[in-house]
């Protein structure tokens, strides 16, 4: 038999689901209730003390208690097959882990979390980045780091402050992240693109780049590319690092995914030149929880202070409460067993989607093949736009991104599409997949016959 007090629990658990209980309103008093349920009082105050364990009900003293926000109900929506949201795979957050790290982090850090504070970022935390860093094979100080709400920000202020070497322009990979793309145009900074593909880029073209185009910095995205999935190999990336030395061009490396790499021996630029040539910058929005806006940069020296006047004129510092509670993430160890099981995860849902392209798209298309990461992209027949795939598909309810918007616009194409695993379950993988080679079969019949009179 159930105790009498989680009767009374689970009733106004459902009042709450069901919305008769709304955020803010006031709980009938412990002596109504108690004659409701035939119950003593303290069974009452038993069951209202668990409902403000759970942070559902609070108190109000010589008042009573009242609602703190009511349980949203998931809608069952009709099923979408999702290759388009980057954020990481749901199934596998650890909101519950990360709830005690927030819980201890309000404990331990008290007043200073809910304050102004260290605009380089809580220095507990640094050390613990630090520490983290070392399996990245970046080996650097607490000095050097700085906690920034986002890598997107760090890169937004990377693009509008002076460097050292006093250059103006900025070098992209294309395609790229669209969130750079955009930050560079809303500065208005002058930009030069160099192609990419999964062959890597033309070294002699970023020789001459670099050469006579008054470089800033290069930015690059070095493993599992977005949009396409590449990785620079160790030699690449040793040569790209020696051109940028030689040409006092910096280098800004955008490791996202760093930590997804099932390649042990793949050094980061970084490691080619840890003095400052380098700066290097780690989300945890794509391995860890994108909401908690955290990202570090690791800056030369001679840059730091700088960096801060920006840093500071722009938010004056990380959420502390994110701070705070990823420290003790990552301090308690939990973040490496995270690391790991998601590490299995994409690789193995990368596999998956590369051997549903392989079996189902027809042979006039060609696909990217990352060993693991979030991105894989499609691209599609001469004459075949990513547009109208894209378009068409979204009818059917299955998201994909047309990666037009991930080039500058000397650069635009108009065939190829973005797919990101994350958040598609598996079993989904292969329906997408023949849905998308559907869609191409009958565009590139349409082209090859656009008068119908032929099909009959
Ligand atoms: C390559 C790349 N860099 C940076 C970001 C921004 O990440 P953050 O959430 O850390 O700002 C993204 C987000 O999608 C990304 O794809």
């Amino acid at each position: 038999m159930i105790a009498k007090y989680l009767e009374v629990v689970e009733d106004i658990k459902e009042q709450l689901a069901n919305g008769v209980l709304l955020a803010g309103s006031k709980l009938p008093s412990v002596r109504q209730l108690s004659e409701q349920f035939s119950c003593s009082k303290n069974t009452v105050i038993r069951a209202y003390n668990e409902l403000e364990k759970e942070h559902l009900i609070f108190s109000k003293p010589k008042s009573g208690y009242y609602v703190v926000n009511n349980i949203e109900q998931p809608t069952t929506n009709q099923q979408v097959i999702d290759f388009l949201s980057a954020g990481p795979d749901k199934s596998i957050m650890p909101y519950i882990e990360f709830q005690h790290c927030i819980n201890q982090a309000i404990d331990t850090y008290k007043e200073e979390l809910f304050s102004y504070s260290d605009q380089q970022g809580l220095y507990s935390l640094r050390v613990q980045l630090a520490k983290y860093l070392q399996d990245l094979q970046v080996f650097t100080e607490p000095d050097r780091l700085f906690v920034v709400s986002g890598s997107q920000q760090a890169l937004h202020l990377l693009a509008a402050m002076p460097f050292p070497n006093g250059k103006n322009n900025i070098l992209i990979e294309q395609p790229t992240y669209f969130g750079f793309i955009e930050s560079v145009h809303l500065q208005q900074a002058t930009t030069f693109g160099i192609d990419l593909t999964m062959e890597g880029i033309d070294l002699d073209r970023l020789d001459y780049i670099f050469r006579n185009n008054d470089i800033k910095f290069f930015y690059t995205v070095p493993r599992f590319h977005n949009p396409l999935g590449h990785s620079y190999t160790n030699d690449e990336k040793r040569k790209i690092v020696e051109l940028a030395e030689k040409y006092d061009v910096y280098i800004v490396e955008d490791d996202f995914l760093g930590d997804l790499d099932p390649n042990k021996k793949a050094d980061p630029f970084f490691s080619f030149n840890p003095t400052g040539r380098v700066i290097y910058i780690k989300s945890f929005s794509k391995v860890f929880l994108p909401g908690l806006r955290v990202a570090t940069v690791v800056l030369p020296t001679i840059m730091t202070n700088h960096f801060l006047r920006y840093k500071f004129s722009a938010d004056f510092n990380s959420s502390v409460l994110s701070q705070g509670a990823l420290d003790i993430y990552l301090k308690s160890g939990m973040f490496n067993s995270h690391i790991k099981k998601i590490k299995e995860l994409y690789v193995r849902k990368m596999s998956v989607l590369q051997e549903a392209c392989e079996s189902l798209l027809p042979t006039s298309t060609n696909y990217t093949k990352p060993v693991s990461g979030f991105y894989l992209s499609v691209v599609l027949p001469d004459n075949v736009s990513a547009r109208q795939v894209v378009h068409l598909l979204k009818e059917k309810n299955i998201l994909m991104d047309d990666a037009a918007r991930m080039y500058l616009p000397e650069f635009k194409k108009d065939n190829l599409i973005r797919l990101s695993i994350s958040q598609v379950d598996e079993p989904l993988i292969y329906t997408g997949i023949e849905e998308l080679a559907l869609c191409i079969s009958s565009f590139e019949r349409k082209m090859r016959y656009p008068n119908p009179i032929h099909l009959l």
